[in-house]
């Protein structure tokens, strides 16, 4: 029989970064010595209290459905996150753990969108914002946010954003590509913007919250404007501070009708998160806080010696992310140019193929992220793997040559 795809997946467009990962996996498989950067995960491994604990709940019989909205035990884990690390109270049916902080936004925008509805998406983005907007039918909008302002969001970039038909604003800071942080001043004007227009809600999306350099704090939105906090979800996750993302282990705080609904969808989807993975994060989030603070020292030193390898790069402009852990350098000196190996480099997907073809490092070229010309860097890599790969970026960059 004929496959015929639901027209809510017609369209749909492909990510960027496919074609990279693609070809980075077949160079590596006929032996190539491809370093890869592109990936956004953590290098290190889970808390060894997760890993017990799992263990423990396996053995104790701890393996029946669970509520799908989360275990009594989780929840309280993270009601207690929330109000000590963020300032946020919340009743445990105001909470939603979900599959992964994915699910938490896929979640929400099924349970809130109908055709036509916008999105309004802060450029550079992670992938899944628009593209889980658009299964859902609704638009995403972009709202650049500039180089120039730091790539956070400016309160005229959202107001000009802001229609009739807008329905959410993603926020997602510190930010994943660009690195950018959102301060308590900024996130005050962005309140300001919203008290004009009642009807929109915010995804604050914090997963990165942990992962702020040289003692910049992160604050959530939620408890910035408290006023707004009935139209808010602030989303958080294992993956990231933690370093469990096979955990799939993400959670929500926000409005109890709007989490209602939410554990309405996961209820059909789900029916909820493993009983085991849930344990392990319960045990996470009880775990030392300084072995979450280690693992950032230790993300801001590889910044720093990526970020002092990229500026010393002819043709490149790299901003200094504040959090996350990736690069977001600028690549508009390069476009225009032609590599050693003569590959024109008219944009920053050629940049990235190219690199990869000669340089043998991947990384993902901006156009993934609505923000060009640019390509992401993750340093979840060791400092010989980052070392290595800034000395086969620098040679290639300075093999690339004006032509004519
Ligand atoms: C900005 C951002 N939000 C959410 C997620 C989702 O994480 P997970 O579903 O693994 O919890 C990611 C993962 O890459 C991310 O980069």
């Amino acid at each position: 029989m004929d496959f015929s795809m639901a027209a809510r997946l017609r369209g749909l467009p492909q990510p960027a970064t496919i074609a990279v990962a693609q070809r980075a996996r077949a160079l590596k498989a006929a032996g190539a010595d491809v370093i890869s950067l592109a990936l956004g995960e953590p290098d290190f491994p889970s808390p060894p209290e997760a890993v017990e604990a799992a263990y423990e709940a396996g053995k104790r019989g701890d393996t029946r459905y669970p509520p799908v909205g989360g275990q009594p035990a989780l929840k309280a884990a993270v009601i207690a996150k929330f109000r000590t690390q963020n300032g946020l109270d919340f009743a445990p049916e105001q909470i939603l753990v979900a599959n992964g902080g994915k699910q938490i936004i896929f979640n929400a925008f099924m349970a809130t969108l109908d055709p036509g509805d916008e999105v309004i998406v802060p450029a550079p983005y992670w992938v899944s914002y628009p593209l889980i907007a658009r299964m859902m039918g609704g638009v995403p909008v972009e709202a650049p946010c500039r180089d120039a302002d730091g790539f956070r969001l400016s309160p005229d970039v959202l107001r000009a954003a802001i229609t009739p038909r807008t329905k959410w604003l993603v926020l997602n800071f510190p930010n994943n590509p660009s690195g950018a942080i959102m301060e308590r001043p900024d996130l005050e004007a962005l309140a300001e913007v919203l008290r004009e227009a009642p009807r929109i809600w915010v995804l604050a999306d914090e997963i990165y919250e942990h992962l702020t350099f040289g003692g910049r704090p992160h604050a959530s939105l939620a408890a910035v404007a408290p006023d707004l906090a009935d139209r808010i979800v602030t989303l958080n996750g294992m993956a990231k501070a933690y370093a469990m993302p096979g955990w799939r282990v993400g959670f929500a705080g926000g409005p109890l009708p709007l989490i209602r609904a939410m554990t309405e969808v996961q209820s059909n989807a789900t029916s909820g998160v493993c009983t085991l993975a849930q344990a392990g994060a319960a045990a996470a989030l009880g775990s030392p806080f300084e072995r979450v603070a280690a693992m950032r020292d230790v993300y801001q030193a590889r910044r720093d010696r990526v970020v002092a390898a990229l500026r010393d790069m002819p043709g490149v402009a790299c901003a200094m992310p504040d959090g996350a852990f990736y690069a977001y350098p600028g690549l508009a000196g390069l476009i225009g140019k032609v590599s050693a190996g003569g590959r024109p480099i008219g944009s920053d997907l050629d940049f990235s193929e190219a690199l990869l073809e000669e340089a043998h490092v991947a990384v993902v070229p901006g156009a993934a992220f609505g923000l060009s010309p640019h390509v992401r860097l993750s340093f979840a890599a060791s400092d010989a793997q980052l070392d290595e790969a800034m000395r086969r970026i620098g040679r290639f960059v300075a093999g690339c040559a004006a032509t004519g």
